[in-house]
């Protein structure tokens, strides 16, 4: 049966404040979603690619990529789990029946990560890449006073791939999204119908590229996966 990578590519990149979303700004050879791409897409577990572009994306046919047989654009939407329900409506679940959800702004991706979290998912029944927490975790209501100091042994990072069966995920994201949960993630859709989803400790690489410093950051730590 076959897999099929979703990549949610909609956003703005607010945080980033480039004169263009993030995920064109120039990484490698490649912008970064292109060699977001370009890993999946060499990928030969994953047979199909489905990328989600803002609507009149002015940017996306000028990537090498862009006309890959493997790949798939559809139109995403307002918000990161809209884009990715607009993937899902394009994957048929009999011939597709596992996705895996990979953020466009994760571009530092290995294929062995990749391997780790499908295998994990398809021994049970999802499962998610991520990270423990190395800093101590405040609470506070306000921003300013400490309520309590979290224990941390208990807390994880969620990082993407994110792999799950291709109808469970998108019952639970259209659900989540119709009941105005707030899903920032896949595996919290699947959390919220009681879904057992398995963590996957991730390489510490796989940085989500969120602000400026992020660039430099990501060039530093592909010049470490290139060695
Ligand atoms: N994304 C999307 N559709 C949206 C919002 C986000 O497809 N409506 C995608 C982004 O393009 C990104 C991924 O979801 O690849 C993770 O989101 P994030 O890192 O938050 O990117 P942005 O939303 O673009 O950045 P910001 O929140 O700073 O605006
Ligand atoms: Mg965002």
């Amino acid at each position: 049966d076959k897999l099929v990578a979703l990549v949610p590519a909609a956003g703005i990149g607010r945080r980033m404040g480039a004169d263009k979303p993030k995920q064109y700004l120039p990484l490698t050879e490649h912008c970064i979603l292109g060699e977001t791409l370009a890993r999946l897409l060499a990928h030969p577990a994953i047979s199909e690619v489905v990328v989600a572009l803002a609507a009149e994306d002015p940017y996306f046919d000028d990537l090498a990529q862009a006309s890959h047989p493997k790949l798939r654009t559809v139109i995403g939407g307002d918000e990161r789990a809209d884009s990715v329900l607009a993937c899902l409506a394009a994957v048929n679940p009999d011939i597709a029946p596992w996705v895996l959800v990979h953020d466009a702004a994760r571009p530092l991706i290995t294929a062995g990560d990749i391997d780790a979290v499908v295998k994990a998912a398809r021994a049970g029944q999802g499962a998610i890449l991520a990270a423990p927490l190395v800093d101590t975790i405040k609470w506070s209501q306000d921003g300013k006073r400490i309520e309590e100091t979290v224990p941390r042994q208990h807390l994880w990072r969620a990082l993407t791939p994110q792999c799950f069966p291709t109808g469970a995920l998108r019952l639970a994201l259209s659900e989540a999204l119709a009941e105005g949960a707030s899903i920032t993630d896949e595996a919290s859709a699947m959390e919220r119908l009681g879904w057992p989803v398995t963590l996957v400790k991730g390489r510490n690489d796989n940085i989500k590229i969120t602000e400026p410093a992020d660039l430099p950051l990501a060039r530093w730590l592909l010049s470490q996966q290139e060695s």
